[in-house]
């Protein structure tokens, strides 16, 4: 899956593919001037006699080119109208083209520099981004095919003649918010079997510890001792024992302690929460057979938390952030929880259990509870689910459904999404659904009254488990996690989803 990226002054003679960016209706530019002389103007007469190519974004042209001139083949990719050309159409551009370009099965490829004219956005800029969106689109599970099977041939892309330092700073920062989006999608597309709680959590820490990050694994006798009945429910039904895995990054200038001791919310943490559960079969209350295999996705929230963890110590990020993610398998058995107990969570609220494939939100319920225990005045807190069927049906697989209590929050998160690409809209939080979440025999129960509003319902009952006072976000992201088609950047099944904009959140608002 892993292909190097080279700034090179000079052309490779391994290399056998050029590729060539270029705006609508546009010049080339960088080493493709080169070939084109050497080949007798054959690239700009390729383009005269291919009229239907006018370099609109992603679109691509394929050519053989004769012999003599250094390279097999070129591809031209178009990045659109100049007027439009930013990061995120250059990153889209990019994704498209290894669609066209991994057809040709190519294993060296050089890239020329762009002729962008008069645009505002920079040549190695625009390149680094171009580069990147390549690399969303070109990852690859391929954990579990064997080696002469395994599809992707790239080995080595270079990046020719162009501003290499510039390139070089720009790509590389690029890259490490991609290695993050790479780390979730890796955890959401391990099959249930071998990424469980115990699993998940020791993965955490491999991953996490060397980058700097301090990892501490809750295991389900010390959640008993805590009192986290909700959480331990839901893992009932399985041999395989749930976790809680806290992650803290002091990146901040202020230490940041096993508990907080911050008085406002001002110089509190970043707290971020995911819900882990492995594999969600529904529990007693189990679900269809057909499209089960998906919810091996049920720990997006969890993986999308531990990206996030990745990019923001591998960058150095000037923030102190906690995160604490909720691990465990949703299984029926003779020890399973039923429809109809009564839980009690770590935060002493009584649940009656209607449904057990209203999981998620008790593991949540734990680990919000506990979170906010240790850092009772975080900055925010936002946690990450796929929570709801409800969610995919209202905003499917392009939009996450966000709930957010506070204003300022949700601005700096809108603009987040407009930068990063990854969109987001909110959702109402409302006294209605909070209270139909409440019951006649518990405190609370785990199922709204209708089976309407089911993403609200839910948001509805997390809110009883946050503080007065603090600023927090719930993004269900059941929609957006995972899908069976692919988007430029993001090929199919797991998409990393939640890493990339709220690593642009806290870069642009919270450093
Ligand atoms: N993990 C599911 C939600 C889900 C469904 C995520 C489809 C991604 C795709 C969650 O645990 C669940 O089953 N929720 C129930 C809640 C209901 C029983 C109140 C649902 O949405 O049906
Ligand atoms: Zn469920
Ligand atoms: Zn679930």
């Amino acid at each position: 899956m892993a292909f190097e990226i080279k700034c090179v002054k000079k052309q490779s003679k391994t290399s056998e593919t050029l590729i060539v960016p270029l705006l609508k209706k546009g010049k080339i530019g960088g080493i493709a001037l080169d070939i084109d002389k050497k080949s007798g103007g054959f690239l700009k007469r390729a383009l005269r006699v291919n009229p239907a190519f006018e370099g609109d974004n992603g679109q691509s042209l394929a050519l053989s080119l004769p012999a003599g001139c250094g390279f097999e083949r070129a591809v031209f990719v178009g990045l659109g109208d100049t007027g439009k050309l930013d990061e995120l159409a250059c990153e889209k551009a990019g994704g498209k083209l290894y669609v066209s370009l991994k057809s040709g099965k190519p294993e060296h490829v050089s890239m020329s520099a762009p002729d962008l004219g008069k645009n505002k956005l920079d040549s190695a800029l625009a390149l680094a981004h171009i580069l990147n969106g390549l690399r969303l689109s070109a990852y690859d599970f391929d954990t579990y095919i064997s080696a002469d099977k395994k599809k992707n041939t790239l080995k080595r892309i270079d990046y020719v003649g162009a501003d290499d330092r510039d390139a070089q700073k720009h790509f590389k920062a690029l890259d490490i918010v991609t290695s993050g989006v790479f780390t979730a999608r890796n955890l959401v597309n391990e099959p249930p079997n071998e990424l469980y709680p115990d699993s998940f959590a020791k993965r955490i820490s491999k991953l996490l510890k060397p980058l700097g990050v301090d990892v501490e694994i809750i295991d389900e006798k010390k959640m008993e001792k805590l009192g986290m009945g909700a959480a331990l429910a839901v893992g009932k039904g399985s041999e395989r024992q749930p976790r809680m895995v806290i992650m803290r990054y002091n990146g901040g200038l202020a230490a940041l302690g096993k508990k907080g001791t911050n008085k406002t919310a001002e110089d509190g943490p970043l707290v971020f929460v995911g819900k882990g559960v492995t594999f969600d079969t529904g529990g007693i209350s189990i679900k269809p057979g057909a499209g089960m295999d998906e919810m091996k996705m049920d720990m997006g929230g969890a993986a999308a938390v531990v990206g996030l963890m990745h990019t923001l110590a591998a960058r150095k990020a000037k923030a102190n952030v906690v995160a604490i993610v909720g691990l465990a398998e949703n299984m029926p058995s003779h020890n399973a929880y039923r429809p109809s107990d009564i839980i009690k969570s770590y935060s002493g609220k009584t649940i009656e259990v209607l449904n057990t494939d209203a999981e998620g939100r008790l593991v949540l319920a734990d680990a919000l509870g506990y979170v906010q225990d240790l850092y009772s005045k975080p900055k925010f807190i936002i946690d990450l689910a796929t929570l709801t069927g409800a969610m995919m049906v209202a905003l499917g697989h392009e939009y996450c459904g966000s709930f957010v209590n506070d204003d300022k929050l949700w601005s700096a998160m809108e603009k987040a999404s407009g930068a990063s690409g990854e969109k987001l809209w909110r959702m109402p939080l409302d006294e209605v659904w909070k209270k139909d979440m409440e019951s006649d025999v518990a405190d609370l129960k785990n199922m709204g009254g209708s089976r309407f509003a089911g993403a609200c319902t839910a948001a509805g009952f997390l809110e009883h488990f946050i503080n007065e006072g603090t600023a927090w976000s719930h993004m269900d992201i059941a929609g957006t996690a995972w899908s069976k088609s692919a988007k430029p950047t993001t090929p199919k099944y797991g998409s990393g989803f939640g890493v990339r904009v709220l690593n642009q959140l806290i870069a642009d608002h919270y450093e």
